[in-house]
């Protein structure tokens, strides 16, 4: 009963083709105004129980609105109205509908707003986007604890062609401006910060979503480095998501350093309207074939349409990317699998119009210490990452009964450090790990040959075998324990990020582990300083009346459902050494941090040893 709970979630969020048509009509519509975008989609049913509701919390929303800004009190008071009109209408299709078309409002309200700031708050001229002419097949760039690389099975791609590098916008960005490889196609802090340090200018710094709010002041280069704060110390970007009628919740409180969801202009105009600001980390843009969900909220239906919003949103187009120029971007990026679940929108004789396969791989490929991550019979690097693809599809290795093929669940999600697990390292005939620490001692004569390797690769191999096979006592995890019914799940760092060899989650299945709450309880050993909060209240569903506080309402934002609320995508875990920080929120600075809270969150007991080796292991994914 409880797996076919989990069933329906699941299966609730994947787009209808059908209603996917529907989605692109409703898109031709991008420039209408917000409000608009939220009035075309009202939607009944869920809506039944919270007339009253709202009516209870609409007095104590009024005191803390109205201690916030009283000017917005007109609007609120039309919220029942509203709603008596919403009641009226006919129960429409399913809920797993609705979410389909709330995605489609949600996004098409991002990028309206900004495409309207786009006139209000003017930067000033962009630097040119520097862009290698060329990226090799492999190509190889220094990071943090070593080299990461990126390979194309189909060979180099010469940037000047493909429109993933070209500027198609007003502000001078290109998709590469955020997605780089040096980064693992995503944005460092350290790099955002080095940018900024050598060109204020560089068009990563644009008012629209690199500041703290586009109304921020950037007159002088004090006011700049204030105004980018966020984007140099944590890598975040500003997201810009609307409020809906019919979400279960309204805002009752916020708490913004910023003043952006307080100004009408660029935040709310209602408990339940205008616009909230997240600041989330940039997803990687390689190793796309293994996704299962496409955002950290998953709101976005497939690669094609991703690149249109973001080409009209980061990039403050007049006008979406060219059919052509999609297919670039999307040639250059690979395949999702994502997408073949939807209808595919250029008729193309593949889903992506790309053989499954082709387009990028990104992992790291040498660590400092331990060496090159391929040796010895080892399966680090890009390249046999790529060979990975073949084997995915949505559901592979799922623990709770949502493989298709029905085979059973193996914690043992990363094989590729297996043959280090040999004291010596030299291949797999010791096998076992109770000798390393002897062997160890043979490495330390000679630090700088081959044997200086061995303590840090039986490091790496230990810290693989912690993820595979720590016990993690998982509580409290919305999306988990909640769908399931079960309060306590006994599983492993593979639970959730199932997915072999690549460690994201196989499943479309939002989780929430913690990372977006605040208040009391904030999440352990992360630092969430300087992000907005949010108290949220249920007005109506199954848990009306629950109070929230988050730093980031997630998928809730595109569902509506209190339930959702914090719960993000389990991500791919290859690459990790050249993204920091991590989480949606950048609240780690470090891998260590990373495996901190896991320790204190779930209470799972790793000894120093146990730590260092998982941190060793992850900087070589
Ligand atoms: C201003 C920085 C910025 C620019 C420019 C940008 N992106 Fe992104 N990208 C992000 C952020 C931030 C996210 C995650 C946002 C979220 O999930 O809400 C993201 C997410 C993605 C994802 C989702 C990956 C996943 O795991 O779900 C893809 C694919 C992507 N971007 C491709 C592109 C393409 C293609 C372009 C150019 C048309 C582009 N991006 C331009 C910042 C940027
Ligand atoms: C209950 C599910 C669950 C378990 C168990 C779990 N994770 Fe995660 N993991 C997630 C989710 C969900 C995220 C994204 C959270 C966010 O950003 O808000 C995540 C994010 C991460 C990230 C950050 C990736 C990035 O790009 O920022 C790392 C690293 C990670 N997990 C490692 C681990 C390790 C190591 C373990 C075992 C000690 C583990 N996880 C156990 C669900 C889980």
């Amino acid at each position: 009963m409880g797996q076919s709970n989990l069933m329906h979630d699941v299966i609730h969020d994947v787009p209808k083709a059908g209603k996917l048509g529907r989605g692109f009509g409703h898109r031709g519509g991008l420039t209408e105004g917000i409000e608009a975008a939220l009035q075309r989609e009202p939607r009944r049913g869920r809506i039944t129980t919270s007339s009253q509701q709202s009516h209870t919390a609409g007095s104590s929303f009024r005191r803390s609105w109205l201690a916030w800004r009283s000017v917005s009190w007109l609007r609120i008071r039309f919220g029942p109205l509203a709603l008596a009109v919403l009641l009226a209408a006919p129960l429409g299709p399913s809920w797993a509908d609705d979410e389909v078309t709330s995605a489609v409002a949600a996004v098409a309200s991002e990028v309206a707003q900004k495409q309207k700031l786009r006139a209000l708050f003017p930067d000033p001229t962009a630097s040119v986007q520097t862009t290698p002419s060329v990226i090799p097949q492999l190509q190889i760039d220094g990071d943090s604890s070593g080299m990461i690389a990126t390979f194309q099975p189909n060979g180099s791609t010469p940037t000047a062609g493909n429109a993933f590098f070209q500027p198609l916008g007003s502000n001078g960005r290109t998709c590469f401006t955020c997605h780089q490889p040096q980064d693992g196609w995503s944005l460092s802090a350290q790099h955002a910060q080095a940018r900024f340090n050598s060109d204020p200018n560089d068009p990563l710094f644009r008012r629209v979503d690199g500041a703290t709010c586009p109304s921020a002041d950037v007159s002088t280069l004090a006011a700049q480095r204030a105004a980018y704060s966020l984007l140099t110390h944590k890598g975040l970007i500003r997201i810009g998501l609307p409020m809906q009628s019919t979400m279960e919740f309204q805002i009752h409180d916020v708490s913004d350093p910023y003043g952006c969801d307080n100004n009408p202009v660029t935040g709310l105009t209602g408990s339940k309207s205008g616009i909230l600001s997240f600041y989330r980390r940039v997803l990687p843009s390689t190793n796309l074939g293994f996704l299962s969900t496409i955002m950290w909220d998953g709101r976005e239906p497939d690669l094609f349409q991703q690149s249109v919003d973001a080409t009209l949103g980061h990039a403050q187009s007049a006008s979406a990317p060219t059919p052509s120029e999609r297919q670039q971007i999307v040639g250059f990026e690979g395949c999702t699998t994502a997408l073949s679940t939807t209808a595919n929108p250029l008729d193309l004789p593949f889903p992506c119009g790309t053989p499954k396969g082709t387009g990028i791989f990104t992992a790291q490929i040498h660590d400092d210490s331990a060496g090159g991550l391929t040796d010895a019979g080892t399966n680090g690097g890009p390249v046999a990452l790529a060979t990975r693809i073949t084997k995915f599809f949505i559901g592979t290795n799922d623990p709770l009964g949502l493989n298709p093929t029905g085979a059973a669940f193996n914690p043992v999600i990363f094989d590729l450090y297996d043959a280090w697990a040999s004291a010596t390292n030299a291949g797999s005939q010791d096998g076992g790990e109770g000798d390393q620490s002897g062997q160890g001692q043979n490495g330390e004569g000679d630090g700088s040959g081959q044997n200086g390797t061995v303590a840090p690769r039986s490091a790496i191999a230990r810290g693989q075998h912690v993820f595979n096979s720590v016990l993690i006592n998982i509580t409290g995890v919305g999306g988990l324990n909640d769908v399931l019914n079960r309060p306590s799940i006994s599983g492993f760092c593979g639970t959730c990020h199932d997915t072999p060899d690549v460690g994201n989650h196989s499943v479309k299945a939002p989780l929430n582990i913690g990372i977006a709450n605040a208040g009391p309880n904030s999440p352990p050993a992360l630092d969430i300083s300087g992000l907005p909060v949010f108290t949220l209240w249920c007005t109506s569903g199954s848990m009306a009346g629950t109070m929230f506080q988050v730093t980031d309402v997630g998928r809730a934002m595109i569902s509506g459902k209190c339930a959702d609320i914090g719960k993000v995508k389990g991500p791919v875990l290859r690459g990790l050494a050249a993204r920091a920080p991590y989480f949606h929120n950048g609240s780690a600075a470090t891998l260590s941090d990373v495996v901190e809270f896991y320790n204190q969150r779930f209470g799972i007991g790793l000894t120093a040893q146990q730590k260092a080796d998982l941190v060793a292991f992850l900087n070589a994914l």
